[in-house]
């Protein structure tokens, strides 16, 4: 296949968090019990039966991660092992075939090295999104999980996921949508949770929110997550992240407590009641498409009360420095002291 080497035209600097068409997916489907050859497809296109699980039971996994370019030139992917054992654990939770990791990290490689020309340069703190998905393509129409599945992963230069970038923003809790269930799929990242959780959205962002921050689903009286995002705060010396089955373990949150000990801060991973927001220093949500942003406000809508986590509208300086160290290492501009980074062969 050949590799183009034109650069695109594309304002680095000011690319949204969407779809930008680039040249080349990689796919690999599953099929009388085995995975087969790695196919690329210059083709945006499925060609998919009617009746396949994935359009009727929603058999449909994903993953979201990030390939960047480094200070040094070098191209280096955050972690991918990490989604590679949430998508397996992602597949085993809806009955699907798990993909081997090592397909996996070989389909990444070469994902990010035919789309190389889409790789936003460093300085425009852009990066090239990584979306792998598997769906059930057999068709059935008893409720049955496929024995036949496709693997694919496309590629698509993203900047940051809140217009504003790294600007602290105000989400809102409504206590009338439940977005998960304790023993439910939101531990999984399938495309059916986020169609649960669209009302709440974008009924948030027509009332001027950035996002939902969900309360626990049982008690209604923890926090949860944001709808994209993980949540924690900052409070003295410690770093609070909710502990809670209804949650997707994030993979940026699960580093930002690594980076958080490595800066001396005391991680507690426990349950945290909404009211707590009065006393925090700092809170922010944190993903792979949110990185870390900063909240400025929670506003419990049925109690009409406002958090207000950021009186000067400036994200705090734990969140700040959390952030600055976490994109060092994904840029390549700090030493990857816990192995984080996959570089890929150009
Ligand atoms: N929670 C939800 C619901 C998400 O969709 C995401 C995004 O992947 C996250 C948390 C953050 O996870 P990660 O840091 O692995 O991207
Ligand atoms: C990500 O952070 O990669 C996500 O998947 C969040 C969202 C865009 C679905």
């Amino acid at each position: 296949m050949k590799i183009r080497t034109d650069v695109p035209d594309i304002d680095w600097g000011k690319i949204p968090f969407g779809y930008i068409k680039t040249d080349y997916n990689v796919r690999c489907t599953f099929k009388d019990g085995e995975w087969g050859e790695i196919e690329v497809s210059d083709s945006e296109m499925l060609n998919l039966h009617m009746a396949a699980t994935t359009l009727h039971y929603g058999q449909e996994i994903f993953e979201g991660q990030k390939a960047f370019r480094g200070v040094d030139g070098k191209v280096r992917v955050f972690r991918p092992e990490e989604n590679a054992d949430r998508l397996a654990r992602s597949a085993r939770g809806i009955v699907m075939e798990p993909v081997p990791k090592d397909l996996f990290i070989k389909m990444i490689d070469e994902v990010v090295r035919l789309n190389q020309r889409f790789i936003p340069p460093t300085e425009s703190g852009s990066s090239l999104y990584l979306r792998p998905l598997e769906i059930g393509t057999s068709a059935k129409v008893g409720v049955q999980p496929a024995n036949e599945y496709l693997f694919l992963i496309f590629a698509t230069p993203v900047g940051p996921y809140f217009p504003a970038g790294f600007k602290p923003t105000q989400v809102v809790v409504y206590r009338e949508y439940d977005r998960a269930a304790p023993c439910g799929t939101w531990r999984w990242k399938i495309g059916g949770n986020y169609a649960g959780s669209l009302a709440a959205t974008m009924r948030a962002k027509s009332e001027g929110y950035s996002a939902v921050l969900f309360l626990d689903p049982k008690e209604k009286k923890y926090i949860d997550e944001c709808g994209p995002a993980n949540f924690f705060a900052i409070k003295g010396n410690k770093y609070i992240t909710p502990k809670s089955n209804s949650i997707l373990p994030s993979i940026t949150n699960m580093s930002m407590q690594q980076i958080a000990r490595d800066m001396g801060l005391e991680v507690e991973c426990r349950p945290i009641l909404l009211e707590e927001l009065a006393e925090v220093d700092e809170a922010a949500e944190c993903g792979t498409a949110a990185v870390a942003s900063p909240l400025s406000e929670v506003y419990d809508h049925d109690n009409d009360v406002h958090y207000v986590i950021s009186r000067d509208g400036n994200p705090g300086p734990v969140t700040t420095e959390l952030y600055n160290r976490l994109r060092a290492i994904q840029y390549g501009a700090a030493p990857d002291i816990h192995g984080w980074m996959h570089e890929v062969e150009l």
